[in-house]
């Protein structure tokens, strides 16, 4: 990847400035630095340095060549003593590629990011407070699913949705798993989700002894098609689980007045939702019961881990004996009803406790990092963003984007390309119905979520990004788009 290619960053002096503009194009990065012909470093130039020079001297000739005059001297260098910190802290002010020399001031090598730190696609955040409860959990020996943190957990969570009756369990799949089972549905009943998901929506249906339906998605929302959910409406249908998918809401009142037509249960998978908004509310308080996922990536973790946020208590009651094989709560060894292991332990919920006291603190960064991916993107012509409306507000999850027409071969070169560069990018979630388990469920066709599936990518979202570090990721997405003969 050009970054690394040592020569499109290197010019000799008396060199043609038209060849000197090639390569700064080439490297992207705006600089070329100039060497005598034995190589030792005399200064950089920008390409902002040959614009002025050129208005200057109003020439434009492809003669010019470049002389001592037009180079800048005071370049910063690292040498082979110097460590990756003194390297970080002069790409964090703003030198986007940092030149390294030997004793002789020769230039060897072109130093950015890559040099020394890669970009996961996510990274949590574990401070003191974490380490401190898990501590308290470890030294008192409450280390199994009793234990005071997980009360605590799930009513403090219940606090900050102002909503219902929350009941935390092993993961975000459990919690959907343990919504279905709660609701008490007839074998086999049909359940509606969107395409265009991750498979534990669906696996949640299937391993509850329900059949899974699925319904394609709308372009303005990336969500549920509430008009295509009609059409797959027949006496078996019980349930409708919208996906926030990459935290986007869904069309809820659209959607709420089809449950009630047609006596439907709406069960809302927030796994990636936690903290976004639906006309200003955290919460719609229109489904029945709302699933979210604390796994490592998500708003706020667990390490491994879930909640399952029921509107009504009855139900509530009978989930929190499915979450504990069926025990009556007042009888132990007694199982009134089948059930299984769905908890969550005293350690993840401690955890879960830290990360939601921080949680307004991570959303406001993230809607940080979002914004100024969305202020180096939106002026490409060939992404399109996530998209925005005026009655929700994203989770801030996973910066996603949608690369025009770019068809899933590309993409999949583009995401190896950006590995190699140290940037974990991703594919987006593999339309259900592509996927050899899942194809029996389709009954229509499914164009818009297979179009979301091929031509999508997310991009890092850690929290602790900096404004120069998303302007390199962009930079090399960019790039790398652009390589690969991609015709906007
Ligand atoms: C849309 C969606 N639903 C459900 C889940 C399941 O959550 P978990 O991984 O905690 O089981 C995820 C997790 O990534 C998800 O993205």
């Amino acid at each position: 990847m050009r970054p690394k290619k040592i020569e499109n960053f290197v010019v000799k002096i008396d060199t043609k400035i038209d060849y000197a503009l090639k390569k700064i194009n080439k490297n992207l990065f705006g600089i070329i630095f100039v060497v005598s012909q034995k190589n030792i470093l005399l200064g950089s130039i920008s390409d902002g340095d040959i614009r002025r020079y050129i208005i200057k001297h109003k020439n434009i000739s492809n003669k010019i060549t470049i002389k001592s005059k037009l180079i800048n001297k005071r370049v910063k260098t690292i040498n082979s003593q110097d460590t990756n910190k003194k390297l970080f802290n002069l790409l964090e002010k703003g030198f986007r590629v940092v030149p390294k020399v030997n004793k002789k001031n020769q230039l060897i090598d072109i130093c950015t990011y890559k040099n020394i730190i890669s970009f996961p696609i996510a990274s949590p955040q574990i401070s003191k407070l974490e380490v401190s409860l898990v501590n308290n959990c470890l030294q008192s020996g409450w280390i199994s699913s009793r234990g005071s943190y997980i009360d605590t957990f799930e009513k403090n969570f219940s606090k900050f949705l102002n909503f219902g009756y929350s009941l935390a369990v092993s993961s975000g799949t459990t919690a959907l798993e343990l919504a279905i089972k709660s609701l008490k549905l007839p074998k086999k009943s049909e359940i509606i989700l969107p395409n265009f998901t991750f498979a534990a929506t669906i696996n949640s249906i299937i391993n509850s002894g329900m059949t899974p339906v699925l319904c394609d998605v709308r372009r303005d929302t990336w969500t549920i098609d509430y008009e295509k959910i009609k059409k797959l409406i027949n006496n078996k249908t019980k349930a409708v689980i919208p996906v926030q998918i990459y935290g986007q809401a869904y069309h809820v009142d659209k959607i709420h007045k089809i449950a009630k037509d047609n006596n439907l249960y709406i069960i809302e998978d927030c796994a990636e939702g936690l903290g976004g908004k639906y006309k200003n509310k955290i919460v719609n308080k229109k489904a029945d019961v709302i699933c979210y996922s604390f796994f490592a990536n998500k708003v706020i973790t667990t390490g491994e881990g879930g909640m399952a946020v029921f509107k009504d208590i009855k139900t509530y009651n009978t989930a929190k004996m499915i979450r504990s094989h069926g025990m009556d709560p007042k009888k132990k060894y007694y199982h009134n009803i089948e059930g299984s292991n769905y908890r969550m332990t005293n350690i993840q919920a401690a955890i879960g406790t830290a990360q939601l006291k921080k949680i307004n603190y991570f959303i406001k960064k993230r809607k940080l990092i979002f914004n100024i991916y969305d202020n180096y993107l939106s002026k490409i012509k060939f992404i399109s963003l996530l998209p925005k409306n005026t009655w929700s507000q994203n989770s801030y999850w996973l910066y996603t984007i949608l690369i025009n027409d770019f068809g899933s071969r590309k993409r999949d070169i583009l995401l190896e390309k950006l590995t190699k560069n140290g940037i974990e990018a991703r594919n987006g979630f593999i339309s259900l119905n592509k996927m050899k388990p899942f194809k029996k469920y389709s009954r229509n066709n499914l164009p818009i979520s297979n179009y979301l599936s091929e031509n999508t990518i997310s991009l890092p979202t850690s929290i602790n990004l900096t404004k120069n570090q998303i302007k390199y990721i962009v930079d090399l997405l960019l790039v790398n788009i652009e390589e690969l003969n991609y015709v906007k």
